[in-house]
């Protein structure tokens, strides 16, 4: 098979769902992936936040391995213990905030997030959810009704009914917003999708205060801060917030699709038998490779190592925006979570493609920006060499700009 072959069979049979670019990767190892026909490319994207160790890591493919020698899925699924799954909840205990003593299982965080909303709704009994505008909380039918993007939105109406919204990092509109019928806050502790937009240091502390002032619940979604990629292991951890539920998903497990709820022992004791559940929900194979990839984390200590590289990327995009005041407005983030905000969606276009052309990947954020999510274990090196690429395309583009 060829690329080209890919491309065909994918474009003809495949729901069409994406605007998908022009390489079809075949492997990868570290920050590096290949095509078909043996190019190589350096991935700032890591799946999407996913991959947090780099492309089939060898702690990864041991645990997939050993784990699937032994069992895949549990007989029974949830009804029965698991080993893999006893490990991970161990090592998930030493890392989670304290406050939140219970977890479950899911599939994909967008799982993650419906089960906290639905749970959320019996733990207090009352109806209403109320999320940020500019917020991604995941593609289902009650997810997508608490995501703040229209375009996530519109096309799929009637949505779920008692959802609101506020402007992000803005507590005088969120007290407006909290009455005796709100179930829960669900709020991204930097939202990603939505431009990579990080609040003031006090912001999630005090909307935990109003929160729970309202007798509402807070759920936060971690799933793409999770696991150190802004730096901290969690946020929520980090700036002390006691949520009473923190979703994850994305880096947990280092490319295996997996994801996870916990809550407060309080919320715990509100769950009974039957409230919730599914089939692959802590499946094995999963829970043994996010305990490789956690462990890895702890021991090599990637936050710290996150905060470092983050900090020199940081650097670099702030001299590249100064450098290019035409075309770049503005460049944010936090650890391994990096954006550059163009003045034109088109511009952004362009250095996405060109970066293609010259052998990085990376994703265009929310129309304007180019978002930079690499590996959490990148070398220095490794990320010098994306972003001198980066610079090249941007003086291209640059010479270009005013006819883009
Ligand atoms: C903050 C946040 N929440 C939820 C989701 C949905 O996760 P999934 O795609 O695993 O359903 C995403 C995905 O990008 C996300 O970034």
């Amino acid at each position: 098979m060829s690329s080209l072959d890919t491309f065909k069979i994918e474009d003809s049979l495949m729901v069409r769902v994406f605007k998908k670019q022009k390489i079809s990767i075949e492997r990868g190892a570290g920050v590096y992936v290949w095509d078909e026909e043996g190019n190589r490319f350096l991935d700032f994207t890591a799946g999407w936040g996913v991959t947090s160790l780099g492309h089939s890591h060898p702690v990864v493919l041991q645990a997939l391995i050993e784990q699937g020698k032994k069992i895949i899925q549990n007989p029974n699924s949830g009804l029965t213990y698991s080993p893999a799954r006893a490990n991970l909840l161990s090592v998930l205990r030493e890392v989670l905030p304290g406050h939140l003593t219970h977890v479950f299982f899911t599939n994909s965080g967008a799982e993650a997030n419906d089960a906290a909303i639905k749970l959320a709704r019996k733990t207090t009994g009352r109806t209403d959810v109320v999320s940020a505008q500019g917020s991604f909380h995941g593609r289902t039918i009650s997810t997508a009704s608490a995501t703040g993007q229209s375009k996530h939105r519109d096309k799929f109406n009637p949505l779920m009914p008692n959802y609101r919204f506020v402007a992000y990092n803005d507590l005088a509109e969120l007290k407006r917003s909290l009455d005796k019928n709100v179930a829960a806050v669900i709020l991204e502790p930097v939202q990603g999708e939505g431009g990579v937009r990080v609040p003031s240091e006090d912001y999630l502390p005090q909307v935990e205060k109003l929160c729970h002032g309202n007798g509402s619940l807070l759920i936060m979604d971690e799933i793409q801060t999770g696991f150190c990629r802004t730096g901290p292991m969690f946020m929520t951890g980090s700036l002390g917030v006691k949520a009473d539920f923190m979703t994850m998903a994305k880096g947990i497990a280092g490319g295996f699709p997996l994801g996870a709820f916990a809550v407060s022992d309080w919320v715990s004791q509100k769950i009974q038998i039957g409230d919730h559940g599914g089939t692959y929900c802590g499946n094995p194979l999963g829970c043994a490779v996010a305990h490789a990839v956690i462990n890895y984390l702890l021991e090599n200590r990637i936050a710290e190592h996150v905060q470092k590289m983050g900090a020199a990327a940081m650097k670099r995009l702030s001299d590249l925006k100064a450098g290019h005041p035409d075309i770049i407005s503005d460049t944010r983030g936090k650890g391994l979570l990096l954006l550059i905000d163009f003045h034109k969606e088109s511009i952004a276009t362009k250095v996405k493609d060109d970066c293609l052309d010259k052998g990085l990947l990376v994703t265009q954020t929310n129309g304007t920006g180019i978002r930079i999510f690499p590996a959490l274990n990148i070398e220095k090196q490794e990320l010098e060499e994306g972003l001198n690429i980066f610079e090249q395309v941007l003086a291209l583009v640059t010479n270009k700009s005013s006819i883009i």
